[in-house]
């Protein structure tokens, strides 16, 4: 009898079992830290919750990738309640799961081009374990959230993630990157409040509950752009700072996933106004993946992009795991930063053998503080009174309107009102007002300002 990936804890109550069976040799009865690694044993090496203020992930161990595999029981987990999960929570799960998604590509796009049969094996062992990683967080999302309300978290996610990013980045042009970019998300966000209160009759205040403002970013009609203007300049990669590559691969990662989902869910809609929001929508993501990813030095060796991917897989669950409100989101949380040491404790043998260089020399020695989940509020208006008038040209911005962004802009909207144009007046038309969430007073922007029409 072939025996259990993990010895099968005893003892443990019914109710904790039927809660945490995906993470049962993740948590002992008796103690409320969930525990990781070998046979469900803490070891001195092995993270747990809250015991590290700094956190070197080269400096402990994790679980054997050779142990890291679950089977059925273990992957079915429970989804978070829909109407009482703290909608950050939900944020988190949303940005893993497009963590864990780049993870995977990014995975079999170095398989593709790697000549070394044994490099290869390594990364699908690897890649299998991303695979049951983000199948764990991903179907954390609870089944009842229709897609127009998951849509509507990952546009919460863009804004208060980007947001949160942008405040933190050192270096100006990154920054300015991601300011640029979090004023788009922030009137996606808008758009589909209005489009959701159409078709659904619901209010999205339900969904961000108050921890985002829902109202005009840059409007959407405006981010068409010549698609050469949104190749930005990369960063270089011996000169910039552990936390802006880290920056810059997270919020690529989370773009890059929105782009997939509205890809995939925009024609599961009947109504026309629905299916036609996603696909404007769908071709602003595709320019915000090409405006975050040319951030990323092109110059890393494949070995140093798997390196930074795991680096930064270890960032980010450390950093939910220190912030997480939901303890048994948590717990996965820990369990799947306790498997991201190992992968990359192996990526960093991959890169000496390979690179032959010290993977030290282009790491943090320590975690930056952990990214935070928390409203944006007074910062997006600040932006908003200052930077909403601003598009590319080339790879730097500008305020007015030139040739070629004009071209564009003929080109795709003919003489017609777009569809996220459209979604405001007929929201208006149905409701004699349109959808916002304004909690912190009028829009910053005049022109922006509310317009009520008489019915
Ligand atoms: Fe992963
Ligand atoms: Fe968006
Ligand atoms: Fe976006
Ligand atoms: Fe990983």
């Amino acid at each position: 009898m072939r025996a259990a990936p993990y010895p099968v804890q005893t003892g443990i109550m019914p109710a904790v079992r039927r809660v945490c069976d995906q993470i049962k040799f993740a948590v002992r009865m008796g103690e409320d830290r969930p525990i990781t690694g070998y046979g469900g044993r803490a070891t001195d090496d092995t993270v747990r919750c809250s015991e590290t203020m700094t956190f070197n992930p080269l400096e402990h161990r994790g679980i054997p990738l050779d142990r890291q595999l679950r089977n059925w029981r273990e992957l079915n987990v429970e989804p978070v309640d829909p109407d009482r999960a703290d909608p950050y929570t939900k944020c988190r799960i949303i940005t893993m799961n497009g963590i864990e998604t780049e993870a995977i590509f990014f995975s079999h796009h170095f398989s593709r081009v790697c000549p070394e049969m044994e490099v290869k094996q390594q990364l699908a062992e690897d890649r299998y374990i991303e695979q049951q990683q983000q199948k764990t967080v991903n179907w954390l999302l609870p089944g009842q959230s229709s897609v127009l309300e998951t849509t509507i978290a990952y546009e919460q996610v863009a804004v208060d993630l980007t947001g949160w990013v942008a405040r933190m980045e050192p270096d100006p042009y990154l920054k300015q990157a991601y300011e640029f970019g979090v004023l788009e998300d922030f009137d996606h966000l808008y758009r589909y409040a209005n489009l959701y209160e159409m078709i659904e009759h619901r209010k999205a205040e339900k969904l961000v509950d108050n921890l985002t403002e829902v109202m005009p970013g840059r409007p959407t009609m405006l981010h068409h752009r010549d698609p050469m203007d949104n190749v930005r300049t990369p960063y270089d990669r011996n000169q910039a700072q552990p936390i802006s590559k880290l920056h810059a691969l997270t919020i690529m990662a989370a773009e890059q996933q929105t782009m997939n989902f509205y890809m995939n869910v925009g024609p599961q809609y009947m109504e026309p106004i629905a299916r036609q929001l996603y696909q404007e929508i769908g071709l602003i993501e595709e320019e915000h993946v090409t405006h975050y990813e040319s951030l990323v030095d092109p110059g890393e060796t494949w070995y140093e992009r798997l390196v930074h991917h795991e680096y930064n897989e270890c960032y980010m669950y450390h950093s939910f795991m220190e912030t997480e409100s939901d303890p048994k989101v948590k717990a996965v949380w820990e369990l799947h930063l306790n498997m991201e040491l190992e992968h990359l404790r192996l990526a960093c043998e991959l890169m000496r053998k390979h690179d032959g260089r010290e993977p030290e020399s282009i790491l943090a020695r320590e975690l930056p503080p952990p990214v935070t989940f928390e409203p944006n509020k007074e910062y997006i208006r600040e932006l908003l009174a200052t930077q909403v008038d601003l598009t590319t040209l080339g790879a730097g911005y500008v305020r007015e309107a030139h040739e070629r962004f004009e071209r564009m802009q003929s080109r795709i909207h003919g003489d017609e009102k777009p569809p996220s144009e459209r979604v405001i007046d007929e929201h208006r038309e149905m409701f004699g007002q349109e959808y916002r969430l304004q909690s912190e007073g009028d829009h910053p922007v005049q022109s922006l300002r509310e317009v009520r029409v008489s019915r």
